[in-house]
């Protein structure tokens, strides 16, 4: 069995010493908490001795309410040791692996190819699928596409970014941050970076929408995991994708989007792409069918193929692990 302490408190590795069958790590960073929560049977933690790298301690807080994994203070652990060591072993454990921490951009030189849409059905289908916290950016010019496609008014950047009592719109599990970019442009990037860093520490994986070039991306830029630049199957998108992606680097992967019949196969012959998305009818109504292809490719089959029930194993398990709280 498997406990994770993530105190300063010594004492604490003192009572865990020598008990048959059971394991501890260290945990001190918030990152290497999330990480070890699959496995886990019991956390004992002091909140106020964590490093917030890379969540803040506020959201970490969060997953482990929402998750199976009982957590105490070194000071109730040690109140009674014996009885939180039965409790882990009564209780299950959180049985899926959870998606690390990403933050992922669909970038292109054209408008038109489908990065809104992508984006907002990637972190919409992340949202109801791991129920873990996921915030949408957006990098763009003029008016912001979130609003008019979510049919309401929201904050925007500049009123977020300089007002601390205003709070993100949340869309469908999604924590919604667009772009005012007449207002925003008057911000430093410094001050913009700051602000996007602490809303980016505050969830599991954050999805950005982004024209390109743009004049405030330096904010976020370092942070990239992985740029996705989309493209539709025409030589002259194809030939701008693949331009962008060199220019961008080892982080960057072609999408093609919207491929159609024989004559894109032909089109897009010889060009390297990471994920390819079809035309769908309710391509705006969020269903999940792009932004799963786009989630499988960034966490892998491994991860994210236990988040989406395609067969008789997957509903099975969760099933079992339903049925243990
Ligand atoms: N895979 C797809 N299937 C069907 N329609 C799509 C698909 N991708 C994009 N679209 C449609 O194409 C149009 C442009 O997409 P959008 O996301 O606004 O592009 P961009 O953000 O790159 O300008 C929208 O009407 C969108 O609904
Ligand atoms: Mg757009």
């Amino acid at each position: 069995m498997k406990v994770l302490v993530a105190t300063k408190d010594l004492a604490v590795f003192d009572a865990l010493q020598g008990i048959d069958g059971l394991e501890y790590g260290e945990a001190l960073f918030t990152g290497q908490i999330y990480e070890a929560l699959p496995g886990a049977r019991l956390i004992i933690v002091d909140f106020d001795d964590l490093v917030e790298h890379p969540y803040s301690v506020g959201m970490l807080r969060g997953i482990l309410s929402d998750s199976d994994v009982p957590f105490v203070s070194s000071e109730e652990f040690l109140s009674e040791p014996d009885a939180w060591l039965m409790e882990a072993r009564r209780l299950g454990g959180e049985a899926t692996a959870l998606p690390t921490k990403r933050t992922i951009a669909f970038v292109s030189y054209s408008g038109g190819v489908g990065k809104t849409v992508i984006a907002m059905d990637t972190a919409a289908h992340f949202a109801r699928r791991s129920e873990l916290p996921v915030c949408l950016l957006e990098f763009t010019y003029g008016e912001s596409a979130f609003g008019a496609l979510i049919g309401s008014e929201v904050p925007a950047l500049f009123e977020l970014a300089t007002q601390p009592d205003v709070d993100p719109f949340v869309w469908n599990g999604v924590t919604l941050v667009p772009m005012d970019y007449d207002n925003s442009r008057d911000l430093s990037i410094q001050l913009l970076g700051k602000y996007l860093k602490d809303v980016m520490r505050e969830h599991v994986l954050t999805v950005i929408d982004a024209h390109w070039p743009h004049a405030l991306i330096g904010a976020v830029r370092d942070e990239i995991d992985r740029w996705y630049v989309v493209c539709t199957p025409r030589p002259d998108a194809v030939d701008n994708a693949e331009k962008l992606a060199a220019e961008l680097g080892a982080k960057a992967a072609i999408l093609l989007n919207q491929k159609g019949g024989m004559v894109d196969s032909l089109a897009m012959q010889g060009v390297e792409r990471a994920v390819e998305l079809a035309v769908e009818k309710d391509a705006d109504r969020w269903s999940g069918k792009l932004g799963k292809k786009v989630l499988l490719h960034t966490y892998g089959q491994g991860t994210w193929g236990q988040y989406e029930p395609t067969g008789f194993l997957t509903n099975l398990r969760r099933r079992f692990s339903r049925s243990k709280d």
